[in-house]
C-alpha cells in the first residue's frame, strides 16, 4: 500500500494522506539555518548546530506522535468551529490533504469547510530564516470570516539544557513585542548575541508568547484555548515556556484568495551594538528590520523560492539517467543525490531518530558522505576534507567525532576506531579525481588542530596507511582498535554494566583482536595510495618532485611500490589467515578465535568483509571472489536486502560486544544494514555480474520499495540505514532514514559502478555493468566544467563490456573519455557487447 506519489517532473514526493505510519519528514536550509519538516508541519529549526543553537522545540518519542512544529490554526469565525490545515495537532478531518516535500521546500495544501490552503516552507539561500507561505482562498459559495493563528514554541538555545535543566530554565525566557513581530531574547542580556524572531505580513489582532496563555492549563497543542476562544491573550512571557503566536483576521468573499507570510528568524547583533538605546536592556532591530521587511513582501519570497529552485536545478543537473529503470532515475537524477546532500550538511546530528543532542561530525561518517556529493559541491567537498584532517592525530588516527561548531575533535568519544583514517584516503582520492586540484596535497594542514603542528594534507594521507602498519596483530591483519566500520563489533570492551559505553569502556590492551575488514579496507586505500603516488612522481602530473622537496615533508615521500608492497603484503595475510573456504572471516576475538567462519555456530559470514576485500581486487581473477559473493547470495540475501550476518547471535556475548546487544535481525545483529549492500553491489559489478549487482540494488532502493509502505513504513524517498532482518519478527521494516552512509554508497554503485560513469585521474571512465534486460541508457554528467553527453547501446544484451567508443563523432580506443577535450559539450557513444577473441 501507498501513501502518496512521485512527481518526478517537480522533483517532489506527494504524500496524500496525513496519517504516514511515521513522520515522513523533509530539510530545510542548505548552509547554517536548518529545518526539519514532517508532512504534518512537525519539526523544528537550528542555526547551525542542532544542539547548541535550537530555535524551535520538538518532543522526541512521544506520544501522539510528531508533536511540536510550525503549526497554523484556521477558525471559523462564525460557527467557532477551528482546524489545522496541515491536519496535526488538532488531527480534525480535512476534507483534501496533500504534502509536497520538494528539493528544500515543502508545500501542505488542504481543504476543510470550503477554504483552501497552501503553506510553502522553504529557507532563502543565504538567509538565516525560514519563510511560511500561506494562501487562504475561500472556495465556497458564501463569505467566510476566518481567525488565522500562528504557533511555534522557542526552544532556550541549548538543547540538551533546555530538556533538562528546568529549575533554571523556568526563571529565564524572555521577549520583546514590537510591531506585531515576537522576539525570542532569552540570555540575550548575558553572553548571547543572537536572538529570535518569528514575523507576520498582515496587521494583528492579538499575540501570544505564554504557552500556557495559549493552550489553557492542562491542554494540548490539539486544543488550544485561544483558538477555541477566538481570542488571544496579548500576553509576554517571563521564564516558563515562551512561545510565538500570531493571529490575524482574514474575510474573504467566495471565490477570493490571500497570502499571509511568517518568518521565524535567526539573527547575530555585533557584540558592541546589542542594545537599543545602547543603554537599555532593549534589542537593537535596526539591523534585523531591514531582512524582515524584505522577506514579508511576496515578491521577495517568490523570488527567493525561484533561486532556491535554480540551487538544485543546477546541482542536480551535474550527473543525470534516463535507463528504462523509473526507480533507477528519480533515485539517481532527485533523491539519492538529495539525500547525499542532506548527509553532507547534517552529518548524523538531527533527523527524526537523531536527536540533534548527540553525536558530532564522524570522521568516517563524512569522509564516506563526501564520495556521493563530491561532483555537486566540490568546493565544499575540499573544505570538508581539510576541516577532517585537521582533527587527525600525529599517530594518523583520529578523533571519532568533531564538533561543527568548533571544528575540534570530541573527547568523550576520542580515537582508536582502527578503520578511521583509511575512509580519508578514499575521500582525498576521489576528490582529486573530480577535480584535477592536486594542490590540495600541498595544503598545510594541522593535527589534532594544534597550531604549528601543521604539514600538506600528503603527509596526513602516508600516516593514514602507517597507523595500520604500526598497529597489527598475531596473525599480521590489523587490530580493530574500539571498533571497526562495524561501531558494535567491540572485542576490546568485555562490558558487564548496564548503560557503560561499547565504545569507548575499552577494557581489553587491544593487542590481540584483529579486523579482516580492515585489511580489506588497507588493500583498498594502500593500492589508491599507490595510484596517487604514482601521478607525484610522474612529474607530468599535479605535484612534479621539486614541488614536493618545496613542500617540506617531515618524513620521506614514499615511492609508489612502497604501497603496492604493502598492498599485496596484506593481500597474503588475508589470504593466508583471512579466507575461510567460501568466504572471507571477519575477525579474531581477544582470544585469539576466529570469527565469521564455519568454525562459528552464530556470526559465521559477515558481508563487510566480502564487499569490502572483492572491491579491493581480493580474487576477482580466481574464482575466490566469486564464491565469497555466492556465499552472500547464499547465506545473506534475503528478498528486502542483505543482512549483516548470519546466525544472529541469539545472546549476548561479552566478548563480542554490542553487536550481540541486539535482538536478533536489527541493527548490527543480523539486521540489512543498508551501508553494505552497495558494496556487494560494487563487488558483483567487479565479477561482471550486472544482473545480480542490479537486483541488489533494486531490493532496498526505497522508490522501489514504495509499494510496500505499510511494512517498510519509512519513507519511500530515502534510504533507511536499516531494514529489519530476516531473523526479526518485523523483518522488512526500516528503520532510521535520512542520516545513513546508504545514501552515499548506494548513489556511487549505482552511478559510478551500475551505470559505470566514474571519475578517473586520467579522465572519465564509461564502463557500464548494467542489467542484460536493458537495451542501453542515457546519462549527462558534468565533470572537469565539460558536459558529456553518454549514450550506452547494448545491442547483444550483455551486461559489461564496452566493444566501441565514439566521441563526438569519431573512434576512440578503450572506455576512457580523456582530460584534453575542448571546451563545451561532447557527444560520448559506447557499445556494449561481446569482445572477439
Ligand atoms: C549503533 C551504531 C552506531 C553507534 C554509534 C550504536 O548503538 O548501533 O549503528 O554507529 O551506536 O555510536
Ligand atoms: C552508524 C555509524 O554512523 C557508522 O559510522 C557505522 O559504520 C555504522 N553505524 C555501523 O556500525
Amino acid at each position: 500500500m501507498r501513501f502518496g506519489h512521485f512527481d518526478d517532473e517537480r522533483r517532489e514526493y506527494v504524500i496524500t494522506r496525513p496519517d504516514t505510519p511515521l513522520p515522513w519528514i523533509n530539510y530545510l536550509g542548505s548552509e547554517s539555518y536548518f529545518g526539519l519538516i514532517s508532512n504534518t508541519a512537525g519539526g523544528y529549526s537550528f542555526y547551525k548546530d542542532a544542539r547548541l543553537r535550537r530555535l524551535t522545540r520538538y518532543r522526541y518519542n512521544n506520544s501522539p506522535l510528531d508533536m511540536g512544529g510550525r503549526y497554523l490554526y484556521l477558525r471559523d469565525n462564525q460557527t467557532g468551529k477551528y482546524w489545522s490545515p496541515s491536519w496535526m495537532p488538532t488531527r480534525v478531518k480535512l476534507d483534501e490533504y496533500e504534502c509536497r516535500h520538494g528539493m528544500g521546500y515543502t508545500i501542505i495544501q488542504s481543504k476543510l469547510n470550503g477554504i483552501r490552503t497552501s503553506t510553502r516552507t522553504f529557507v532563502p539561500l543565504g538567509q538565516s530564516l525560514e519563510l511560511w507561505q500561506l494562501t487562504l482562498t475561500n472556495d465556497s459559495a458564501s463569505d467566510s470570516d476566518l481567525s488565522v493563528f500562528s504557533a511555534i514554541e522557542f526552544c532556550l538555545w541549548d538543547a540538551n539544557d533546555d530538556a533538562t535543566n528546568f529549575q533554571r530554565n523556568y526563571s529565564i525566557g524572555q521577549m520583546e513585542i514590537v510591531d506585531g513581530v515576537i522576539y525570542h531574547k532569552t540570555e540575550y542580556r548575558e553572553r548571547r548575541d543572537h536572538f529570535a524572531y518569528f514575523a507576520c505580513s498582515e496587521d494583528l489582532v492579538g499575540y501570544d508568547t505564554i504557552r500556557e496563555d495559549f493552550l489553557g492549563s492542562y491542554r494540548g497543542w490539539n486544543e488550544p484555548q485561544v483558538v477555541e476562544s477566538g481570542k488571544s491573550s496579548n500576553t509576554e512571557a517571563h521564564g516558563w515556556q515562551p512561545i510565538g503566536s500570531h493571529h490575524v483576521n482574514v474575510k474573504l468573499k467566495a471565490g477570493e484568495s490571500k497570502q499571509i507570510i511568517f518568518i521565524l528568524g535567526y539573527h547575530e547583533n555585533p557584540k558592541d551594538d546589542k542594545f537599543d538605546p545602547p543603554d537599555s536592556q532593549t534589542i537593537n532591530k535596526r539591523t534585523v528590520m531591514p531582512i524582515i521587511k524584505r522577506f514579508l513582501k511576496s515578491e521577495e519570497a517568490d523570488q527567493a523560492f525561484a533561486d532556491l529552485r535554480t540551487y538544485w536545478d543546477n546541482l542536480l543537473g551535474k550527473y543525470t539517467v534516463s535507463s528504462p529503470d523509473a526507480h533507477t532515475n528519480r533515485m539517481v537524477n532527485i533523491w539519492n543525490a538529495y539525500q547525499t546532500m542532506i548527509t553532507f550538511n547534517m552529518s548524523r546530528s538531527a533527523s527524526y531518530f537523531e536527536s540533534g543532542i548527540g553525536r558530532g561530525m564522524g570522521f568516517r561518517d563524512s569522509n564516506q558522505d563526501l564520495l556521493g556529493f563530491v561532483h555537486l559541491i566540490p568546493e565544499r567537498a575540499r573544505e570538508r576534507i581539510l576541516d577532517l584532517a585537521a582533527t587527525q592525530l600525529p599517530s594518523g588516527g583520529a578523533y571519532h567525532q568533531y564538533q561543527p561548531l568548533t571544528k575540534r575533535g570530541n573527547n568523550d568519544v576520542g580515537s582508536g576506531f582502527n578503520d578511521d583514517p583509511h575512509w580519508l584516503v578514499l575521500a582525498v582520492t576521489a576528490y582529486i579525481k573530480e577535480t584535477g586540484d592536486w594542490g590540495i596535497l600541498n595544503q598545510p594542514v594541522p593535527y589534532d588542530n594544534q597550531p604549528g603542528s601543521e604539514t600538506p594534507l600528503f603527509e596526513h594521507l602516508q600516516r593514514c596507511i602507517q597507523y595500520t602498519l604500526d598497529r597489527l596483530g598475531p596473525h599480521g591483519l590489523p587490530l580493530i582498535g574500539r571498533a571497526d566500520w562495524n561501531d558494535c563489533l567491540n572485542l576490546n570492551c568485555f562490558s558487564d554494566s548496564p548503560g557503560q559505553s561499547f565504545q569507548t569502556t575499552t577494557n581489553k590492551d587491544g593487542k590481540v583482536a584483529e579486523s579482516v575488514f580492515i585489511a580489506g579496507l588497507f588493500v583498498l586505500s594502500a593500492r589508491e595510495m599507490a595510484e596517487l603516488v604514482k601521478r607525484i612522481e610522474s612529474d607530468a602530473l599535479g605535484l612534479s618532485k621539486s614541488q614536493t622537496s618545496k613542500v617540506n615533508l617531515t618524513f620521506d615521500l614514499r615511492p609508489s611500490t612502497f604501497y603496492m608492497q604493502a598492498a599485496s603484503d596484506m593481500e597474503s595475510t588475508i589470504w593466508s589467515h583471512g579466507w575461510d573456504g567460501e568466504w572471507f572471516r571477519r575477525a579474531y576475538d581477544d582470544f585469539r578465535r576466529v570469527l565469521g567462519s564455519k568454525e562459528n555456530d552464530e556470526g559465521r559470514i559477515f558481508i563487510e568483509p566480502q564487499g569490502i576485500c572483492v572491491m579491493a581486487g581480493l580474487g576477482v581473477d580466481d574464482g575466490r571472489a566469486q564464491k565469497a559473493l555466492d556465499s552472500v547470495e547464499m547465506h545473506l540475501a534475503t528478498p528486502h536486502g542483505i543482512v549483516l550476518q548470519q546466525p544472529a547471535f541469539s545472546k549476548y556475548y561479552l566478548h563480542l560486544g554490542e553487536i550481540s546487544s541486539y535482538p536478533p535481525g536489527y541493527k548490527e545483529n543480523a539486521g540489512i544494514f543498508c551501508h553494505t549492500n552497495p558494496w556487494i553491489m560494487i563487488a558483483e559489478t567487479r565479477l561482471g555480474r550486472g544482473d545480480r549487482a542490479f537486483d541488489y540494488y533494486t531490493r532496498i532502493n526505497p522508490s522501489a520499495r514504495e509499494e510496500l509502505g505499510e511494512l517498510h513504513r519509512c519513507e519511500p524517498y530515502v534510504y533507511s540505514q536499516m531494514i529489519a532482518g530476516k531473523d526479526a519478527p518485523t523483518h522488512g521494516e526500516a528503520k532510521n532514514s535520512w542520516l545513513t552512509g546508504t545514501a552515499a554508497w548506494n548513489y556511487v554503485a549505482i552511478t559510478q559502478w551500475i551505470l559505470g560513469i566514474r571519475a578517473e585521474y586520467d579522465g572519465l571512465r564509461v564502463d557500464p555493468c548494467i542489467p542484460s534486460a536493458w537495451d542501453g541508457f542515457e546519462a549527462t554528467r558534468t565533470f572537469r566544467g565539460r558536459v558529456m553527453r553518454i549514450v550506452v547501446h547494448n545491442p547483444e544484451r550483455v551486461c559489461k563490456g564496452v566493444v566501441k567508443m565514439m566521441m563526438d563523432g569519431s573512434v576512440v580506443e578503450g572506455n576512457l573519455v580523456p582530460l584534453d577535450l575542448a571546451a563545451g559539450e561532447h557527444l560520448i557513444e559506447i557499445w556494449l557487447g561481446v569482445k572477439n577473441g
